[in-house]
Parts: C-alpha cells; sequence; structure tokens
C-alpha cells in the first residue's frame, strides 16, 4: 500500500502590511486558518519588522509558517490573496471618499498577482471594498467566482455581538446579517434575523418586553457608526477585520460551503448585476459557489436597491 502523498501547504497572502494586513496575518496565524501566510508590501524595513515581529511567535502559533517582503514573488503559490493595501479613511470620511485612490492602488497589485498567484481566490478589504471588489474583476479580468470582499461580514458581527449583549445569549446563537453596501448605506435583515429559532422581532427580554422599531433602528445605528466611533478612538479598525477575514480564508481554503455575508459581483439575484454587494453567500474552494436570494420584505427590498444605487453611482464616478 502506498502512502498518501502528504496534502500540499496551504498558503494565504496578504498585500499590504498596514494595521488591518498585519491583523489579518495574526488572527490567520494564530487561527491556523493556513499552513503559510505571506505579507507583501512596498515598504522594505515595515514589512521586514512585521514578519520578524510575527515569526518570533511560531512556537506558539497554529500556522506553520509566516514569509513576506517587498517581491511580489512571495504571493507564489498562494491559495488565496487578500488585498489590504490603499489609503484609510480620516476620522469622519466615508468609505467611498477612498474610492479614486485606492481604485488605483488595487489596480497597481493586481498584475503581480495575475504573474505569481494566478490560480488564488482574490479577497478585497481595502475599502470601499464593494467598489474595488468591481475593479479588480473586471481590471484583472478574474472569474467573478474568485473575486470577493470582506464586505458585510464584520458587520454582521457587529450586530450580533450587541444584540447578544442586549438580550445576554451567546453571539454564536444570534443569527443576524447585515447586507448591502459596507458603509453607511448596508442595513440588517431584520425579517430574518433570530436569536436561536426566535425570530428577533418576536423575542420578549426579560422584563416581557418585545424591541420597538425604534429599538431596532437604534441598534442598526450602532453598527453602522461601529467603524467611525473606532477610527475617532485609535485612527484605524483592525482587530475585528482581522479575525473577520481570517474566518473568510478559512471557509475558502477548508471548502466548508459557509453562509458569509461576503460581497462579489451580482449577476441578476434580486434584479442586480454588475454591481458588488453582500448578501448571504455559500463560500468554498471555488470562491463564491452560490449567492442566496433570500426572502426579503417591501422596506428591505427598497434599501437594497438604494445600497446598489450608492455603489453604482461611486463605480462610475471611477470609469467602472
Ligand atoms: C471597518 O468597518 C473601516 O471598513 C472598516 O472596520
Amino acid at each position: 500500500m502506498h502512502a498518501a502523498a502528504p496534502a500540499r501547504p496551504s498558503k494565504l497572502s496578504i498585500i499590504g502590511a498596514g494595521g488591518v494586513g498585519v491583523a489579518i496575518a495574526y488572527a490567520a496565524l494564530i487561527r491556523g486558518s493556513a499552513d503559510i501566510v505571506a505579507l507583501h508590501d512596498l515598504d522594505g524595513p515595515k514589512v521586514d519588522a512585521e514578519v520578524l515581529d510575527l515569526a518570533h511567535g511560531t512556537q506558539f502559533l497554529a500556522s506553520k509558517r509566516v514569509e513576506g517582503g517587498t517581491d511580489p514573488r512571495v504571493m507564489a503559490g498562494s491559495d488565496v490573496v487578500v488585498i489590504t493595501a490603499g489609503a484609510k479613511q480620516q476620522p469622519g470620511e466615508p468609505r467611498l471618499a477612498l474610492a479614486h485612490r485606492n481604485a488605483e492602488i488595487v489596480k497597481a497589485v493586481l498584475p503581480g498577482i495575475r504573474e505569481h498567484a494566478p490560480e488564488a481566490i482574490v479577497v478585497l478589504v481595502t475599502n470601499p471594498c464593494d467598489v474595488l471588489t468591481v475593479v479588480a474583476q473586471r481590471e484583472g479580468g478574474l472569474d467573478p467566482a474568485r473575486v470577493l470582499a470582506s464586505g458585510t461580514v464584520l458587520d454582521s458581527s457587529r450586530l450580533r455581538w450587541l444584540l447578544s449583549e442586549l438580550v445576554r445569549v451567546d453571539a454564536r446563537s444570534v443569527h443576524a446579517l447585515m447586507i448591502g453596501e459596507h458603509g453607511d448605506s448596508e442595513f440588517p435583515l431584520w425579517s430574518r434575523a433570530k436569536i436561536g429559532p426566535v425570530l428577533v422581532r418576536e423575542w420578549e427580554q426579560e422584563s416581557g418586553e418585545r424591541f420597538t422599531d425604534a429599538d431596532l433602528d437604534g441598534i442598526a445605528d450602532d453598527v453602522v457608526h461601529a467603524a467611525y466611533r473606532i477610527i475617532e478612538g485609535k485612527g484605524a479598525t483592525s482587530s475585528a477585520i482581522g479575525v473577520s477575514t481570517a474566518r473568510i480564508v478559512e471557509a475558502i481554503l477548508r471548502d466548508e460551503r459557509a453562509v458569509l455575508p461576503v460581497s462579489s459581483v451580482l449577476d441578476g439575484q434580486h434584479g442586480l448585476s454588475g454591481i458588488a454587494l453582500s448578501l448571504p453567500t455559500v463560500v468554498g474552494r471555488g470562491g463564491i459557489e452560490r449567492v442566496l436570494e433570500v426572502p426579503m420584505d417591501d422596506g428591505e427590498l427598497r434599501r437594497l436597491h438604494a445600497s446598489a444605487e450608492t455603489i453604482a453611482a461611486t463605480l462610475r464616478s471611477v470609469g467602472g
């Protein structure tokens, strides 16, 4: 009997060694999201220092190896490439304001991915991630199933955490999604949101009261403004986008077919095409395995279309 050939180690590359790129690397290494994690940045001293700082913890990490540098060849053999490079929001600045600057940066990194990691699934984290997903897909000539954005995975995690704190139930037992733009026009899919098997709208609090529309609007508002609050306080968000993105990478590399609200270029779902936004999506080794068309109420459908129009307008402004 022949022993099975050892599986090829899985590899994640991250472009951009700023706060977000390093947080994703750190989360992925601790969670063991990929066997090898490579960090690529044009700033040599910075990327070398970050790689060394991470590598010094190797003994305590779940992944096998961290490497990186300024040469795009560090991405060779990647199964997933995450793009984080780009300008970040200043306090009070919406994500969409970054579109022009960051579209150029995304266009600049695509040739390196095409040359050195042509087989990789590409995950956009750079904002505005929905707009940049379309830019990357078109400019890079990528299969739309193989390019996606972290989208509202983080926002949904914020929503689940907020609800879990309010109702005092584990966040993993809260099933609720933010959908649409990863930005100001996103909204919660309240008609489907549940705590355990109970619809959020029917959930009785310990006082016996149900959430009012004003309560739910307040929670949604907190989620939409969460990043602004963090940017005011510490200049940027990093830790939660780190773990959220590591989770997406795992769903891909382990072919989990997990349902996650990632963003991808739509092809007729809810009457939308040619733009990217977040909807519950089956994520596996092929990237986007299937975008689910969840039944929504009329108000939610209107908001989804308004969110799509916001993204489409920004896409047009960058020539998309
Ligand atoms: C976030 O939502 C700023 O997009 C980043 O944390």
